[in-house]
C-alpha cells in the first residue's frame, strides 16, 4: 500500500480526490482539513507525519479567497506560503515527495501566448505573491517536489464560478460578464486524476527524477463571458449573457488579462490525455443536478 496524505481536503480539489480515490484501490488515503491537521503548525504537523509512513502528500490547503487576500495578507501568507514551508521541510526529512497545488495568477497576465512553466513570474495580487512564495519554499526545501500550477476550478463542491453562474441562471434573466479576462477553466475532479495517474508514475519508476514545476488545466482557450454562456446553454437556463470589462466589473485584486497555461510539459512528461473545457462542464453539471 501507498500512504497518501490529503491536506485541505474538505476543498473543491480534495473533495474531488474523495470522490476518485475508489479508481486507485492500491493507494490508502489519509484525508484531513484543519480540524485533524492544520498545517500552519509545524510541530502539529510533525506529530502527525512521524508514524504514518507516508509516500505522498497532496497539499489541497490554501488561502483561496483571492480578494480576502488583498486585506489579509498575514492570514494569506501563513497559509499559502509559510505551511507550505513547513510541508516542504517535514517532506524532505521524512522522504516524502509533496504535490502542490499552485496558480496562474503567479503571472503577470500581461502575455499573449501560454505561459510554459520557466516564464517570469511577475505575481499581481497578496494571493498570487504568497503561492508563488510558497513554490519557492518548496524549491529551496524540498527538491523532489512537484508543484502543479492550475487555473479557474470548479467543481460540484464548494464555492465557484460555474456554481454562481448557475444559481444566477436560474434567477435571473440577464447578466454582465467579463469578456477581458482569458484563461482556461479547470475541472478539479479532472486534475485529481491527474495528480494520482502522477503518483502511480513515479510509484513505478525508481528512477524518476523529473521533479519541478507543471501546468495543468482542461484543454482549450476562453473568457469569463464564453464560459459563462456555454453554462447557462449547457444548464438550459433563459438567461442572457452580455459582456463587460474588467474596469466595469472592479475587485479588490487585480486578475490577469491573460493567464491560459500551456501544458505541453506536463503532457509530455506523464502521458496524459487532457479533455477539452467545454466537453467537461456537462460532466459537471450533470452530478450538480443529479
Ligand atoms: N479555486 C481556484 O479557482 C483555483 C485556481 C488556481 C489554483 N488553485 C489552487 O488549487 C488548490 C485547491 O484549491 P481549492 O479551490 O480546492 O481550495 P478550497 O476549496 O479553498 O480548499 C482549501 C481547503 O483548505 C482548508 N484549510 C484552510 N486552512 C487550513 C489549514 N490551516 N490547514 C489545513 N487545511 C486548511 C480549507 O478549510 P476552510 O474552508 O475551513 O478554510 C479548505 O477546506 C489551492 O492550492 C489553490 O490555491 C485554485
Amino acid at each position: 500500500m501507498t500512504n497518501i496524505l490529503v491536506t485541505g481536503s474538505n476543498g473543491q480539489l480534495g473533495s474531488e480526490i474523495k470522490e476518485i480515490s475508489e479508481k486507485y484501490p492500491l493507494f490508502h488515503f489519509i484525508f484531513t482539513d484543519v480540524e485533524e491537521l492544520d498545517i500552519t503548525s509545524f510541530e502539529a504537523t510533525e506529530k502527525f507525519i512521524a508514524d504514518k509512513n507516508i509516500s505522498f502528500l497532496i497539499n489541497c490547503a490554501a488561502c483561496t479567497n483571492v480578494d480576502r487576500a488583498e486585506e489579509q495578507i498575514e492570514a494569506a501568507k501563513l497559509l499559502n506560503a509559510d505551511a507550505v514551508k513547513n510541508l516542504a521541510l517535514l517532506s524532505n526529512q521524512h522522504q516524502i515527495v509533496p504535490i502542490h497545488i499552485s496558480t496562474d495568477y503567479v503571472f503577470s497576465g500581461q502575455g499573449y501566448k501560454p505561459y510554459t512553466e520557466d516564464e517570469t513570474t511577475k505575481p499581481q495580487s497578496v494571493y498570487g505573491s504568497t503561492k508563488l512564495q510558497g513554490e519557492l519554499m518548496l524549491q529551496k526545501h524540498c527538491p523532489n517536489h512537484i508543484t502543479i500550477r492550475t487555473s479557474w476550478l470548479y467543481s460540484p463542491f464548494g464555492k465557484n464560478f460555474l456554481k454562481t453562474m448557475l444559481n444566477l441562471g436560474k434567477e435571473r434573466t440577464e447578466l454582465n460578464v467579463v469578456v477581458d479576462q482569458i484563461g482556461t477553466p479547470t475541472y478539479a475532479y479532472d486534475l485529481a486524476d491527474c495528480i494520482l495517474q502522477i503518483i502511480e508514475k513515479i510509484k513505478s519508476n525508481k528512477d524518476f527524477k523529473d521533479f519541478g514545476t507543471y501546468h495543468y488545466s482542461n484543454e482549450g482557450v476562453c473568457s469569463w463571458f464564453d464560459f459563462a454562456t456555454e453554462i447557462q446553454l449547457i444548464a438550459k437556463n433563459k438567461c442572457t449573457i452580455h459582456t463587460t470589462d474588467s474596469e466595469e466589473f472592479s475587485t479588490l485584486a487585480k486578475r490577469p488579462h491573460f493567464s491560459v497555461l500551456n501544458k505541453s510539459k506536463i503532457k509530455n512528461t506523464f502521458d496524459l490525455d487532457i479533455p477539452h473545457w467545454r466537453e467537461r462542464i456537462y460532466h459537471c453539471i450533470k452530478r450538480i443536478k443529479s
